[in-house]
């Protein structure tokens, strides 16, 4: 053997690598997490090539075997690495030639490293986008199960039928009241189409590039649809420069990382808005919630508040991973080595923080209350009153314009826009009912907005969307 430290490439090599080679360029330190995906891929090549007469039953059965042995070593914690193992992918490779000596060295066979880590880190990605999936549909069923319990109920009393509201905001300025049904409904809507999302980039992911070797394929009889069934892939790829190169499929499921991060964050941004004393209108359980090392009465709500910080983190991440490979030739290039750190960091980010912002929202206290006492404010009615005069055949601008003039000059007298509204010739006492608690949410009609009389009809939307992502994510 030529070359020092039994690197793959030995034979071309005279002397071995130095040192900071090794230190800069290895990514063991981080890539062991596909191990699993690297032997299962592994074990569909070596049988994909005794398929093919490239391996003899007892050469396969041996490899299987030393592939068997090196996960198991892994599991028990005595798989030892040396300083060749610059990947997961050569030190398995080392280690199975290690425990079963000759045909350990026939495992390469019709393989480059490059068909052989993309078709690991894809294999991995799907593991890893199925519990993203679940964990979604885990926060949906957390926000519809307790939208469902703030809801108008059938034998409710008042306007809204016992349902809790609160103001709705534009630029964060009360705007017209909501159900809270319906705001919480709305933050499972957003993540449903996170989930739709991830199930369509998945299908893309599902791909196996095993077999596009280096990156032209080779003049072996390797048989690549064969080889990706035996790996579980749904295809194999199309062209092998392709193949070796793409990371699109890294971008993609970045960015619906990213997106559900952002989702999080602007949930999060809420439950830090709803939990204040200004606020009042949520308190956090105290199992998530933290105290402050000075100050003995704050209870803070550190998970919202990283949930909106790491949002930060994923958008590094997704565009970090795009500025990698903006200019990249075809095929493989070194630099798609870094496409796994910022992967399996945003993996870790979103399914953390989705289980931490589930149990926050399994376990917060709304306080109906403050918010219904906010959100019957007189502005909430002012739509309302506009309305009311449309309803009469009043254009609608004369109308704004009508009400626009008793909210200035309730302001301006210092005199309540309810005692305006009822000496207004166009208004009058139909108008002030609309004052009562309530009275404005229920006005709220249109299918799909924020009213009681539109709601249940979203709710059954809502449920039956969640259970169809029940059954692609949980059932699966
Ligand atoms: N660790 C490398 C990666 O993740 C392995 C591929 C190296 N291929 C090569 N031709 N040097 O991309």
């Amino acid at each position: 053997m030529s070359g020092e430290r039994g690197q793959l490439w030995h034979g071309r090599f005279e002397s071995g690598p130095a040192e900071e080679l090794v230190e800069f360029t290895e990514s063991l330190s981080y890539d062991q997490r596909l191990i699993f995906s690297d032997i299962a891929c592994s074990k569909a090549h070596v049988k994909g090539l005794h398929e093919v007469g490239l391996l003899t039953r007892e050469q396969l059965g041996e490899i299987l075997g030393g592939l068997d042995a090196v996960e198991m070593e892994y599991r028990n914690g005595t798989l030892t690495f040396v300083a060749s193992d610059e990947d997961i992918h050569t030190a398995i490779e080392r280690r199975v030639t290690e425990l079963v000596g000759a045909s350990g060295a026939r495992i390469h066979t019709g393989r480059s490293r490059n068909d052989q880590v993309a078709t690991a880190f894809r294999h991995y990605l799907l593991g890893a986008i199925d519990e993203v999936g679940a964990r979604l549909v885990q926060l949906v069923s957390v926000l519809t199960q307790r939208a469902a319990d703030v809801a108008p109920r059938e034998d409710g009393e008042g306007p809204c039928r016992g349902g809790a509201y609160l103001p709705g905001f534009t630029h964060l300025q009360q705007a017209q009241p909501v159900l809270l049904s319906h705001h919480l409904m709305a933050h499972g809507w957003a993540l449903l189409r996170d989930l739709e999302r991830l199930e369509d980039c998945r299908r893309r992911v599902d791909v196996s590039p095993l077999g596009a070797g280096a990156l032209a394929g080779s003049s072996l009889p390797l048989a690549p649809d064969r080889t990706a069934e035996l790996a579980g892939f749904s295809a194999r790829f199309e062209n092998s420069l392709d193949a070796t190169s793409d990371r699109d499929f890294v971008a993609e499921t970045l960015f619906v990382l990213t997106m559900v991060g952002i989702h999080l964050s602007r949930m999060g941004e809420e439950v830090v808005l709803w939990s204040t004393d200004e606020f009042g209108f949520a308190t956090l359980d105290d199992a998530y919630a933290t105290g402050s090392s000075m100050l003995p009465q704050k209870k803070n709500p550190d998970i919202a508040e990283l949930a909106r910080g790491k949002a930060g983190r994923l958008i590094g991440d997704l565009t970090g991973l795009l500025a990698t490979l903006k200019s990249l030739p075809l095929a493989y290039n070194r630099d798609l080595q870094e496409d796994k750190e910022p992967l399996f960091d945003a993996i870790d980010t979103v399914v953390l923080g989705l289980a931490a912002m589930s149990g926050v929202y399994r376990t917060i206290t709304f306080e109906t209350d403050a918010m219904a006492a906010a959100a019957d404010s007189p502005g909430a009615v002012a739509t309302d009153l506009a309305e009311l005069l449309v309803a009469d055949g009043v254009p609608f601008r004369e109308a704004h314009a009508t009400v626009g003039a008793l909210v200035r000059r309730s302001l301006e007298e210092g005199v309540a826009l309810v005692e305006l509204v009822r000496d207004e010739p166009h208004l009058g006492e139909r108008a002030v009912a609309l004052f009562e608690p309530g009275a404005a949410v229920a006005q709220r009609t249109t299918p799909g907005g924020a009213g009681p009389q539109a709601l249940p009809e979203q709710a059954g939307r809502l449920r039956k969307a969640l259970d169809a992502a029940a059954r692609t994510w949980l059932d699966a």
